[in-house]
């Protein structure tokens, strides 16, 4: 989908489009988030400016422990580049490393409403979950997300579906701030890529999987160990039913089959056919043994970075430097428009 906004010639240092995305440091990522989201972004490292950013400021919405969370910073940039993500051609850096996200998403915050805010679903979700630390920072959480978006002129955000609300309403914004203020900010699209959009519980397939389910069997995390993964595929609920296929009331081999075919590229057709004849149980461990023999060089990679911090922190601060660079032409813009004054250093 094109914009008509974004006909009008902007500030562009390069051709390419610009995509952005963000992962919360804030629980192991789940198979559910790895094909959903950092499977698929090294195939777009070569034809688009990639921007992938760990972001830590949305993390402390809900209460973090700051060793853990210091932790998972690292952890979530080497996943990135375990997965493939070569931060020579794409910018991995920190949210809280560039200040320009805070000091947009203040401005943001200024031109979007507290009615738009209230009716966000993930607010009153995490308002339910959270009921004892309902602070300003989880209300506002989708400015600092436009803020995110908006200082890269990023054309598009690859997500989940449960935050096409928070795109819609960074459109909403950005289209409202260039009203006033004429063209600004590049009006992004949210696009939710098919695979593995939606990986549900093993344990409950009504469920979608998550990083935070109480449920150990319920979640396979993208660093467990094989006999782990093995065992709770073994253990994932399907039916009474024998036949591998997809079907009304068969959620868990409906799920199951989604994994598999993510994982081996195979159609439903070919699952079906190699499981012909054979049981649950069979296709249980199939599916199992190919997510862990997937997942081994992802989980190498990730051990090898983690063993060198140094690495891990000079990649931080080039990425962060890099997007530096780009952030503060759109904020001086911004500031510029809304009519702060600019000394010049
Ligand atoms: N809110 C997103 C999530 O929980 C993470 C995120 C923060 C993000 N800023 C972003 C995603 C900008 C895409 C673009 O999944």
């Amino acid at each position: 989908m094109e914009n008509r906004q974004n006909e009008v010639t902007m500030d562009r240092p390069e051709a390419k489009k610009v995509i952005f995305s963000g992962v919360q440091p804030s629980g192991m990522l789940t198979i559910g988030n790895y094909l959903g989201s950092i499977k698929n972004w090294p195939a777009l490292q070569d034809d688009y400016r990639c921007l992938y950013c760990v972001v830590d400021l949305h993390a402390i919405t809900v209460r973090q422990e700051p060793a853990e969370l210091r932790r998972r910073t690292y952890e979530t940039l080497a996943l990135y580049m375990a997965a493939g993500l070569d931060p020579e051609r794409n910018i991995l850096f920190v949210q809280s490393h560039v200040p320009a996200h805070a000091e947009l998403a203040w401005v943001l915050n200024c031109y979007t409403m507290f009615g738009e805010l209230s009716r966000m679903t993930q607010f009153k979700d995490k308002s339910r979950k959270y009921a004892t630390n309902i602070n300003a920072g989880l209300f506002t959480y989708p400015s600092l997300m436009a803020a995110d978006i908006l200082l890269y002129q990023t054309d598009l955000v690859p997500v989940g579906q449960d935050q096409m609300q928070h795109i819609e309403l960074t459109r909403d914004v950005a289209v409202r701030f260039n009203q006033v203020y004429g063209e600004t900010f590049r009006i992004p699209d949210g696009f939710v890529p098919k695979a593995g959009a939606k990986i549900m519980s093993l344990a409950e397939p009504e469920k979608k999987m998550s990083k935070s389910d109480s449920n150990k069997n319920a979640s396979v995390y993208i660093l467990d160990g094989r006999d782990e993964i093995v065992r709770k595929f073994k253990r994932a609920v399907t039916d009474s039913d024998t036949v591998v296929c997809r079907g009304e009331n068969k959620g868990g081999i409906n799920n199951l089959m989604t994994i598999y075919a993510a994982f081996t590229g195979k159609t439903d057709g070919e699952i079906e056919r190699e499981f012909e004849g054979r049981g649950y149980g069979d296709f249980k461990l199939a599916v199992g043994e190919t997510v862990a023999d997937a997942l081994a060089p992802v989980q190498e990679r990730f051990r090898a970075l983690m063993a060198d911090k140094g690495y891990l922190e000079s990649v931080m601060k080039d990425g962060s430097a890099k997007a530096f660079a780009m952030a503060r032409k759109t904020l001086s813009k911004v500031y510029r428009k809304v009519g702060f004054t600019q000394p010049k250093v």
